[in-house]
């Protein structure tokens, strides 16, 4: 299977005027809403890479995996049908997405994916709403996913043997493993971390210089967002970051400086440290 990137992310959310002043003024991204009443988070030149529906439950809608076109989308829907995996189809969907075609599918670990090829873009500039100067996108796709498994090492197996993620490395801290794979340039598009059940434990998004992440922390204290994790700077991926809670109660990553890695040279490896320094667990406040 061809993934190229991760090209969107779709959730249901209770609070969506939570979200929308979230996004413009701590995240900085351009929000629009549509008839549905559903949100769309733009960060680049595509019409949205984030949708949030109107939902009475937290929720994955779908995790938008973008393959190289039509041909490519008939071989991964086939080989998702030789694996015992059901796919739909959904003309709807597909113009709701904004894309020419999509197929969508549950993994074995419960998580909805859609992959889709032809992307709508309309080539309109990228204007923050609080001054951010810009996402890092493109070839290396929205950021990246980190998905809560009961089952992490059978989880990824699906995800490199079907999908065809390759292995970045891997890392068992304070008891939990997590597996990073990548389908791109980007160090993990998708990781997978022990827990309980299965949903989103965070999705990160890359900006384009280290002011930004500061100017985000800043807007974040000023908007009394709580923070999960403090500034820091990570091991495998080299990511300055911090993270946040959203209105959803999954976290945000918000990072600057990732490395960009080539199959040609990479070698996976465990990581035994998540951090060079930083990303530090403030108390949590004893009212939640
Ligand atoms: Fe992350």
């Amino acid at each position: 299977m061809d993934i190229r990137a991760l090209g969107y992310l779709a959730i249901g959310a209770v609070d969506v005027p939570g979200w929308s002043a979230f996004a413009s003024e701590v995240l900085g991204v351009m929000t629009d809403t549509v008839a549905s009443g559903d949100l769309l988070l733009r960060t680049d030149d595509r019409p949205y890479r984030i949708r949030i529906r109107p939902s009475d439950t937290e929720q994955i809608d779908g995790v938008g995996w973008e393959v190289a076109g039509a041909a490519a989308l008939e071989a991964a829907a086939s080989e998702l049908e030789n694996a015992g995996i059901a796919v739909g189809r959904d003309p709807q969907l597909a113009r709701e997405r904004r894309v020419t075609d999509l197929v969508a599918f549950v993994a074995p670990d419960g998580t909805q994916h859609e992959l889709f090829w032809g992307a709508e873009l309309d080539y309109t500039p990228f204007i923050s709403p609080a001054g951010t100067s810009g996402f890092v996108t493109g070839a290396l796709g929205l950021g990246h996913v980190v998905l809560v498994t009961e089952a992490v090492d059978e989880a990824s197996r699906f995800y490199m043997d079907v999908m065809g993620f390759r292995l970045s490395d891997t890392m068992t801290l304070s008891g939990t493993r997590v597996v990073f794979l990548h389908c791109n340039g980007r160090h993990h598009s998708l990781a997978l971390g022990g827990g309980r059940g299965a949903a989103l434990a965070h999705f990160m998004l890359e900006v384009a210089t280290v002011d930004d992440v500061g100017c985000a922390l800043d807007r974040a204290a000023d908007h009394g967002v709580r923070i999960r994790q403090s500034l820091g700077r990570h091991t495998n991926d080299q990511m300055l970051s911090f993270y946040a809670a959203t209105p959803s109660g999954f976290s945000v990553e918000y990072g600057w400086g990732a490395r960009v890695i080539d199959d040609a040279d990479w070698t996976p490896t465990e990581t035994t440290r998540g951090s060079y320094w930083g990303h530090r667990r403030p108390p949590r406040p004893a009212d939640s």
